[in-house]
């Protein structure tokens, strides 16, 4: 049965979907002022000019009643975790499956809620095809992204405006998680295999060429930390930015990903100098796949490591949305489908789960969801 949004809203304020969190009477205080229980972060969020939203899976939408009323009541923009990219949507040369995409784009339209893209261009989520194809040369290349780009862009035409374009295409410096060797700005891929840097150029010129109306970002992660890999990571970044503006290479914004390690120092003078690098060469500024994953030695107790989740994010959100980020999205809603649960290179170990996202396993808003209310409500 679907509830509707003023439905689901109600049921939220009852209490009676479990994932409320809040005591039946519970109000969220933030900043001295109580919040509606039913007021989810996407609500908040648009009361201070902000766009909260989060990924989405388009299976766990249409099977899971519960992760689809999550995402009802506290999303107001949606990204494919996975549907919009290479390998969901050209599996095989010439066979296009928008399928999965479409039921997000569908599910959405019935909300009347807008979706962003992710993501056109990335070295990972690619067919063993394509990367086999892209080693027959730069014209081949350049065909198999003109021909991806106009069935893809025009798909989704009118309902996706914004899209990662090219994905994490920055080195990994020394001291990162995973280094890249070399010395270049630029991470080795099938992708700068085939063109040279000029692949990043092509993608978003060809974007602009094909639908002028939408915005164009670059996506990359690593960038918000007070660490030396970081610091050189934003310098290289920086330098890949200026140098597309520079040749007038049509490009709106750029996305941090924001997957947050507390392991990992966050200080806000390095991360707020760097958005206003961005801002002065007039970028526009996204928050794209927040999640906090936390440190091996996190403590035993789940309110201390609630709290400490809460306060990384805090006061990286503050300085995001103080830097210029108006949208803001989660990498999922809840701990029990984070790709930190799932994905074994990122997982806690020792039988315990991040808790890394605005709502536990069991769909009840954490601290974190009050860290987050609260920053929205205070831009
Ligand atoms: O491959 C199956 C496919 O056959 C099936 O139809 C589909 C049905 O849902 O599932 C597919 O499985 C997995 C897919 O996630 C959907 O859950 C893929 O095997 C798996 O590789 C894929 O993992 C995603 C990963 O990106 C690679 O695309 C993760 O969910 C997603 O959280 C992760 O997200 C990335 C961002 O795109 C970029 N930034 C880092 C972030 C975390 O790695």
């Amino acid at each position: 049965m679907r509830l509707s949004r003023r439905q689901l809203a109600a049921a939220l304020a009852g209490g009676t979907l479990p994932m409320a969190g809040l005591p039946a009477s519970g109000l969220a205080q933030t900043a001295g002022r109580s919040l509606s229980p039913t007021q989810g972060l996407g609500a908040i969020a648009r009361a201070h000019g902000i766009t909260f939203g989060t990924a989405v899976q388009q299976a766990l939408l249409a099977e899971d009643p519960r992760y689809a009323a999550a995402v009802a009541a506290e999303a107001a923009l949606l990204v494919p975790e996975w549907e919009a990219k290479w390998e969901a949507l050209q599996p095989e040369e010439g066979r296009f499956d928008t399928a999965p995409l479409d039921g997000i784009l569908l599910w959405a339209r019935e909300r009347r809620l807008p979706v962003r893209g992710h993501a056109l261009i990335w070295h990972r989520a690619m067919p063993g095809w394509l990367v086999a194809a892209l080693g027959e040369g730069a014209p081949r290349a350049r065909r198999l992204i003109g021909a991806h780009f106009d069935r893809v862009l025009a798909h989704a035409s009118g309902q996706i405006r914004d899209w990662d374009v090219v994905n994490e295409v920055i080195a990994n410096p020394p001291g990162s998680d995973v280094p890249d060797p070399g010395s270049g700005p630029l991470r080795d891929s099938p992708w700068l295999r085939a063109l040279g840097p000029s692949y990043i150029e092509t993608a978003l010129r060809m974007a602009r060429e094909r639908d002028p109306t939408l915005r164009l970002t670059l996506n990359e992660y690593g960038i918000e930390e007070a660490t030396p890999d970081a610091d050189e990571k934003r310098r290289r970044l920086v330098g890949v930015l200026r140098g597309l503006l520079d040749r007038g290479v049509p490009l709106d914004a750029v996305g941090i990903q924001a997957h947050l390690q507390m392991v990992r120092p966050f200080r806000p003078e390095p991360f707020a100098a760097f958005l206003a690098e961005l801002r002065a060469m007039g970028l526009g500024i996204l928050i794209t796949e927040l999640d906090i994953r936390e440190a091996p030695d996190a403590p035993a107790e789940l309110q201390r490591r609630d709290a400490l989740v809460a306060g990384r994010a805090a006061d990286f959100l503050r300085c995001a949305v103080e830097g210029g980020a108006r949208t803001v999205l989660s990498w999922g809603l809840s701990d029990r489908h984070s790709w930190l649960a799932t994905d074994p290179d990122v997982a806690l170990g020792r039988g315990r789960t991040h808790r890394g996202l605005p709502l536990d396993a069991e769909w009840q808003r954490k601290p974190v969801w009050s860290a987050m209310a609260r920053t929205f409500s205070e831009a």
